[in-house]
């Protein structure tokens, strides 16, 4: 048989074995038809991609069978690298056109029919595509938002919406976690938890419940919105309300995974497979505009891990030579929470080759605690003021020609209240897209006739408290505070857990499961 019979349809194959372990020793792009397609090149590729140091200085390498947070070495975040030279990789992107012709039906159906997995040649970090866990997330919607662009003065086919918040579990979060529980399943995880501002446990929940794994969740006492609670116990998650906020949350989750004995596998964003997967949200927006960049990506950042992802989409994409132009990247904080606004446009922070100034991370922390500061803002899902994701992010803006700003709640909550007025809706974070967006227009940065797309991050329904407030001046929330309360009697109730910000309690309410 030939290497072309063998081989995928209009990949590049570079020295990669075929499946039937013919060797193909021809550094030359093959440019294959779709008739020659062999769907088992995946088993190809365990050792294809491994971990890697974001540290320049660093560069440690891991297997991708490890579980890590960080480099042992350094401490620097880790990224999935792969070998490309190695990897089967698409010709073009129009390569993953063919994939909605085939329905979500056959052996690779549901991969096809997942918005993440249906680009798995851009982030092959599995051995067999059996591996993947996966429930056809990522199939949103970039929508062309002409009656919104109007307001924001935009020229009509200008502004577009990538509504994240039709994902299954209603949040952009989903891309990340189909991705991480692949890895947490090729690793044998059956423990997995998060700390959260409410959508990651929405997420996390979900894909544990599905896939009978045991989920734990972490989220300050009052922190997150309803309709995130919510989800987390019905999904039958371990939910542990902590006293505390979300940086107190994820510090204890650290702790508590860091340590072997408790057989956790964490699943918040410095988890690098989870940014693997939210890559995918960079390759729809090219998909919706036959393979064109936009001019601008407009996203709200918390812990800054959806920003990074992107950063390392289009790096990835320029070294593959799938792209041409690399979009501008303006990344918005709330302005009760925002660290990356004050280090990257007040302090001047910057990525600068990988040496990014530490210092000046640790003095505003100092400051943050002598001062008490804590975050808030009525965007609950961005109210983070420690972002793990902090050097990604810069090396994402560096790459993308980034910007930072800061919206204030007030303007957070009439730009979510604009969007919805127009159809579909979000929550208030994903505002803080459109919200910046204007801010950019009034500084003269961004053009009424610039391509620009905001991530709407979450649904509008993942927090009608705001809604309500917004229309009709009635906290619900407070409402709820005082409401009657009784003892759950359902079946199959899962009440959360009241910790104190305290090791030793936390552990002992984790041993209720498990
Ligand atoms: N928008 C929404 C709706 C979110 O839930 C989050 C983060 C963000 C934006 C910010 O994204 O962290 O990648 O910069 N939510 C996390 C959570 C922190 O726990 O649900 P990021």
């Amino acid at each position: 048989m030939s290497v072309c019979q063998k081989a995928h349809f209009g990949l590049r194959l570079t020295d990669i074995e075929c499946c039937t372990g013919d060797s193909i020793r021809n550094p030359k792009s093959l440019a294959l038809t779709p008739a020659d397609a062999c769907h088992n090149f995946h088993n190809l590729m365990t050792d294809r991609a491994h971990q890697l140091c974001t540290n320049p200085a660093c560069k440690a390498t891991y297997s991708i069978d490890e579980v890590r947070t960080s480099c042992s070495k350094c401490h620097a975040l880790l990224d999935i690298a792969y070998d490309w030279d190695r990897l089967p990789v698409p010709k073009s992107m129009e390569f993953f056109e063919h994939r909605w012709s085939t329905k979500g039906a056959g052996g690779s159906g549901r991969l096809d029919f997942s918005g993440v997995w249906r680009f798995r040649e851009l982030m092959p970090f599995f051995r067999h595509e059996d591996e993947i866990v996966t429930i056809g997330e990522g199939r949103t919607v970039l929508q062309q938002a002409d009656l919104l662009a109007r307001q924001m003065n935009m020229n009509p086919g200008r502004l577009l919406l990538q509504y994240e918040g039709l994902n299954p579990s209603g949040s952009f979060k989903d891309n990340g976690m189909t991705a991480a529980f692949t890895h947490a399943r090729i690793v044998g995880a059956n423990r997995v938890a998060c700390a959260s501002t409410g959508n990651t446990s929405a997420s996390l929940a979900m894909y544990a419940g599905l896939n009978e794994m045991i989920g734990v969740v972490f989220i300050g006492t009052g922190k997150i919105s309803f309709g995130k609670l919510s989800q987390a116990l019905d999904y039958g998650a371990l939910t542990l309300q902590i006293s505390g906020d979300f940086d107190a949350c994820l510090r204890r989750v650290k702790e508590i995974a860091d340590d072997p004995k408790m057989g956790i596998y964490l699943m918040n964003s410095v988890n690098p497979f989870r940014l693997e997967g939210q890559k995918s949200i960079m390759f729809r927006i090219l998909e919706a505009r036959n393979w064109n960049p936009p001019d601008w990506v407009i996203v709200p950042g918390g812990n800054l891990g959806n920003c990074s992802a992107f950063g390392k989409a289009f790096m990835e994409l320029k070294e593959l030579g799938l792209i041409k132009k690399v979009p501008r990247l303006a990344v918005i904080n709330a302005s009760g929470a925002n660290t990356l606004s004050e280090l990257f446009s007040r302090q001047n922070l910057r990525w600068d080759n990988g040496n990014v100034d530490c210092s000046k991370i640790g003095k505003l922390y100092a400051a943050m605690d002598e001062s008490n500061y804590y975050p808030h803002t009525v965007a609950s899902a961005i109210e983070i003021s420690r972002p793990v994701n902090l050097p990604k992010a810069l090396r994402a803006l560096d790459f993308m020609n980034g910007v930072v700003r800061e919206v204030t709640d007030d303007e957070i909550l009439e730009h979510r209240a604009l969007v919805a007025r127009y159809g579909f809706g979000c929550e208030p974070a994903s505002a803080a897209s459109v919200a910046g967006l204007r801010k950019l227009q009034e500084e003269g940065i961004v053009g009424r006739d610039d391509e620009v797309v905001c991530i709407l991050t979450g649904h509008e329904l993942k927090d009608p408290n705001a809604t309500v407030m917004y229309h009709t001046g009635v906290d619900m929330k407070s409402v709820q505070d005082v409401a009657p309360r009784s003892t759950p009697t359902g079946k199959i109730a899962n009440q959360p857990i009241q910790v104190d910000d305290d090791l030793q309690s936390i552990i002992k309410a984790m041993g209720s499961r498990g």
